[in-house]
């Protein structure tokens, strides 16, 4: 986060204020989020990517009401990928028609809620999918415009389980045999469907700009095919998310703008090669925005040191504030916050308190050989999901995510009690 620094004492600050008095108010584990931050790099994309384009956050990485709210101030649209992300934006007051729906797998339910309120897109992922968004909209006596989500045959260079453009997983309608030229195909004829343009996501945590070349380049390529058949242009193409951030200092992230320069030039040369208007192009950054724009911060309970191997040291929270490190083996970095200290580094592994071995938050660090019960933690970037894939594993309550701004600091989502977990339990 942008705000972040020390104190003449050595405590960590996040815009003006410092970890051991919001820890004492706020409580541990908590999120901490700089709202500064977060509208500058929603300004960042939107500046980088220009009025003939649209940057569409992917809720999935972090949303609550007032997180709908800045993106509807910083005019930015939103993705949302279940019923659930979208009752949230309807109901913060995000415009409909600027809202994108997206799922492998949509219900009825989901699918007529997104049609009844009017949302501006559906990216329909699948051969049946498009029939029945199209007899949804039919019934209800509407026109949906859709975008088809195609999988581009890339192979990005990430985590297999985030990876999403290859042909072998459950996303899209594959470019390859011709299959997503018959959805088009069959998306022209429904009287009940707006056909857009194609969507491509190829994956998530990536640093190379040259995979999102490659599915600009076929994405284009269909648009092509379709006007030599149709003599229809599709007005648009949407090329995802998926740009990576620094979780540690090994990681070299790009920015929007050089993204977005390498997406427009692909596009614009593409298209003037094939004699098409250059469609309206969007994207769909999540962690890009919100990832590194809070810590996490922790309180330590017990320091254990196995001599030759390690210390762990272990906080009051764990793989249910932050499953991305058993989950994705992800790298995070931490830092001692609420002092500083000349001792020498120790090799550390900072764990939960849940109840199994794998419960890591942070795999291999250093911190200083005298931290001790009673320290604060922060771990930092992250912003993206970790509150949003939150678990009450062995009953844990969710942490609370807390926005600083301009040395004020507010809840924006509060932390669960036991009353919470009463509420759902009924027996
Ligand atoms: N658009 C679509 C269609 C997506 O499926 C995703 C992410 C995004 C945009 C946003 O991607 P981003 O810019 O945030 O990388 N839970 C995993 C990431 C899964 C991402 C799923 N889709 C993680 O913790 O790394």
């Amino acid at each position: 986060a942008r705000t972040v620094g020390r104190d003449e004492r050595g405590a960590l600050t996040v815009g003006g204020l410092d970890v051991a008095t919001l820890a004492e108010e706020f409580g541990t584990p908590a999120y901490f989020l700089d709202e500064d931050d977060f509208r500058a790099r929603c300004r960042a994309w939107k500046e980088a990517f220009g009025d003939d384009a649209d940057v569409f956050y992917a809720g999935k990485a972090f949303l609550s009401r007032a997180v709908v709210r800045w993106l509807h101030e910083e005019g930015l649209n939103l993705d949302v990928c279940s019923g659930g992300e979208l009752a949230t934006a309807l109901s913060a007051g995000m415009p409909a028609a600027r809202i994108a729906l997206h799922g492998n797998n949509k219900s009825t339910e989901e699918i007529t809620r997104a049609v009844e309120a009017g949302v501006g897109r559906i990216v329909v992922d699948s051969f049946q999918e498009i029939v029945r968004v199209a007899h949804i909209a039919e019934r209800l006596g509407k026109r949906q415009p859709v975008q088809i989500r195609v999988t581009v045959g890339v192979e990005a260079h990430t985590h297999e389980f985030i990876a999403t453009a290859h042909e072998d997983q459950k996303f899209g309608i594959p470019l390859a045999g011709g299959q997503a030229a018959e959805a088009v195909r069959r998306a022209l004829k429904l009287d009940g469907l707006e056909l857009l343009g194609v969507h491509s996501h190829i994956g998530s945590q990536i640093f190379d700009t040259s995979g999102f070349e490659v599915a600009a380049h076929r994405v284009v390529g269909l648009l092509r095919q379709v006007r030599d058949e149709h003599g229809v242009e599709l007005p648009e193409i949407d090329l995802g998310g998926g740009l990576g951030i620094a979780y540690t200092s090994d990681d070299d992230p790009r920015e929007p703008r050089e993204i977005a320069t390498a997406l427009r030039e692909i596009v614009h040369r593409e298209c003037a090669a094939a004699g098409l208007a250059v469609p309206r192009i969007s994207v769909e950054p999540g962690r890009a925005i919100v990832g590194p724009t809070a810590f996490t911060l922790y309180e330590v309970g017990t320091v254990k040191e196995l001599p030759g191997l390690r210390t762990y040291v272990s906080v009051d929270g764990g793989m249910s504030d932050n499953i991305r490190t058993a989950l994705y083996d992800a790298q995070y970095s931490v830092a001692l916050a609420s002092r500083t200290s000349t001792a020498a580094p120790m090799l550390s592994r900072v764990v939960g308190k849940h109840c199994e071995s794998g419960d890591i938050v942070v795999k291999d660090a250093f911190l200083p050989a005298d931290t001790a019960p009673g320290d604060l933690l922060a771990v930092p970037a992250t912003g993206a999901y970790c509150r949003s894939m939150a678990s009450n594993y062995n009953h844990a309550l969710r942490p609370p995510v807390v926005a600083v701004r301009d040395g004020q600091a507010r809840v924006i989502v509060r932390r669960e009690t036991e009353e919470d977990l009463f509420r759902l339990d009924v027996g």
